[in-house]
């Protein structure tokens, strides 16, 4: 009898290096597909799926997160879990539709490690060399959302599109010349403000990333008027 392969996926739709791969694909839809299988670094090892970028297919703003979290791992969707939930609390006070903005990350797979005790898995920042190796997909991304407006939430993200010295304790909320977009601006990361000492803390940061996007909501209606 002929033996069947156990392994999953052929080879042939591994993707070992995505910058032979992405420039070329001109939807989302098909950057999504091919990421499916990325494996340009070790965190499809340990990630559940790829967590590829979404929102509809003319956003007018796109904004970048780190990478996905335990539950948008689960869930196989950006900003799902409890960062994902303060972020379209705080969209909706600034007056930013959800359903018209492109959400994604600078890395595709969560990078976690195993809690000393339990099941949690503990969120781990990503390596250069992963942000590097996922790079490709984001700038494909850029290239196919072409954003009015891009917002890097969070060091991560700031340091992987605007360089290695950008502080977002400094230059949050300022407009940052920048090729990636025609506005381009950096704000704390949503997971800050969950990570707050208290309830007053809490309130205080929420408040001021609040603001960070009254500026992006404030900018969005200009473009759309100009
Ligand atoms: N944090 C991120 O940076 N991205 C997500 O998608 C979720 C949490």
């Amino acid at each position: 009898m002929k033996r069947v392969s156990q392994t999953s996926k052929p080879f042939s739709n591994q993707i070992h290096n995505p910058a032979s791969i992405a420039p070329a694909l001109k939807t989302i839809a098909a950057l999504r597909t091919a990421a499916h299988d990325c494996k340009g670094c070790d965190l499809w090892e340990t990630g559940t799926q790829t967590v590829f970028g979404e929102g509809p297919s003319k956003p007018q703003i796109m904004f970048v997160g780190e990478q996905p979290g335990d539950q948008e791992d689960r869930l196989g969707h950006p900003f799902v879990g409890p960062a994902g939930k303060l972020l379209d609390r705080a969209l909706e006070e600034a007056g930013i539709d959800h359903s018209k903005v492109y959400l994604t990350n600078v890395v595709k797979h969560f990078k976690w490690i195993a809690a000393a005790r339990g099941k949690k898995r503990i969120h781990k920042k990503p390596r250069y060399s992963e942000i590097n190796a996922c790079r490709p997909w984001l700038d494909a991304e850029l290239r196919v959302v072409k954003p009015q407006i891009l917002v890097c939430l969070g060091s991560t993200a700031a340091q992987a599109l605007l360089g290695r010295t950008f502080s977002v304790t400094r230059q949050r909320g300022q407009l940052i010349p920048a090729p990636l977009a025609p506005v381009v601006m950096a704000t704390v990361h949503p997971s800050s403000i969950l990570r707050a000492p208290d309830e007053n803390a809490r309130h205080q940061q929420m408040q001021a990333f609040i603001n960070d996007l009254k500026i992006v909501a404030q900018l969005a209606r200009k473009a759309k008027a100009a």
